[in-house]
């Protein structure tokens, strides 16, 4: 009887200490206990993370984590239950990096790191990891495509597990290295640029969902695009959101270095 009352006690400590993190955006369970139990997308992210984790190392034994935008630290839990050796968690929000340490600690993991680092200062860290987790964070971002540069310039040592919402059909236009700038009056589609599968940026003014935080909604062709305009290769898409990638090297990195004399320079290698 006794046992039960300090047990009871102990759970109504531990929901007060989740409570006063509230509002959590992801759902954890720290004993027993789900710290967003009503979120408008259900168990998010356990329900998506079920999805595409096959596509990822089972075994991530000795590698080196990057989780940029942690939030909580769903996925920095995960890569750390598969053994990663070091798992870094980095946010711009202090409240997300309150929560994410609370959430380690109490789930046995104090080793994981979670620090106040917007994806625009990564170059800060000074070092690669074997695994960047990039997810959920392009389309609140005013620069999406630096961000993704700047990952694979700085941080980004082999693979990345990228996603993004979409918006927009699911087809992937094959743009032809090169296109007309004048187009017959009786083309169809006019332009190429008018076919619904080429890449597009579809830029939010205002709000989307209510949040005025989400800036950029890509088709998936402009996802896959961006991920290789940057220098990743998609090596796997487990999910229509989301990338498993990996470096390779940047496209246009000697020509973006020239001087921008762009007919005379001939085509982008
Ligand atoms: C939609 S949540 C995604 C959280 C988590 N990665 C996931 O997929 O569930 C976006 C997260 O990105 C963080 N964030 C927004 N801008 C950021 C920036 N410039 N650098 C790092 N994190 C940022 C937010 O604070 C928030 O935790």
């Amino acid at each position: 009887m006794r046992m039960a009352t300090s047990a009871t006690k102990e759970d109504g400590a531990l929901r007060r200490a989740i409570e006063a993190l509230g509002p959590w955006f992801q759902n954890l369970r720290i004993g027993g206990i789900e710290t967003a139990p009503d979120h408008f997308l259900g168990d998010y992210p356990a329900f998506k993370f079920a999805r595409f984790e096959p596509a990822l190392p089972q075994d991530l034994t000795g590698k080196t984590v990057l989780d940029i935008g942690c939030n909580a630290g769903f996925y920095s839990l995960e890569m750390k239950r598969r053994g990663a050796a070091e798992v870094l968690g980095i946010d711009t929000d202090d409240r997300y990096l309150a929560q994410a340490r609370f959430a380690a600690d109490a789930l046995g993991f104090s080793d994981m790191r979670f620090e106040k680092l917007s994806v625009y200062d990564v170059g800060a860290l000074g070092r690669r990891f074997d695994l960047v987790i990039f997810m959920g964070v392009l389309y609140h971002l005013r620069h999406p495509l630096l961000a993704l540069d700047l990952i694979r310039e700085h941080v980004a040592g082999d693979l990345m597990l990228f996603q993004t919402m979409q918006r927009g059909p699911a087809d992937v236009l094959q743009v032809p290295e090169d296109a007309p700038f004048h187009v017959a009056a009786t083309d169809q589609p006019p332009t190429y640029f008018d076919n619904p599968a080429y890449p597009r940026m579809h830029f939010i003014e205002r709000r989307y969902a209510g949040d005025w935080t989400n800036w950029w909604a890509p088709n998936a062709a402009c996802s896959q695009a961006m991920l290789r305009a940057a220098g990743f290769s998609i090596e796997a898409q487990p999910e229509e959101e989301v990338y498993l990638c990996r470096v390779a090297p940047v496209p246009y990195a000697d020509w973006m270095g020239e001087p921008a004399v762009y007919p005379a320079r001939g085509s982008k290698p």
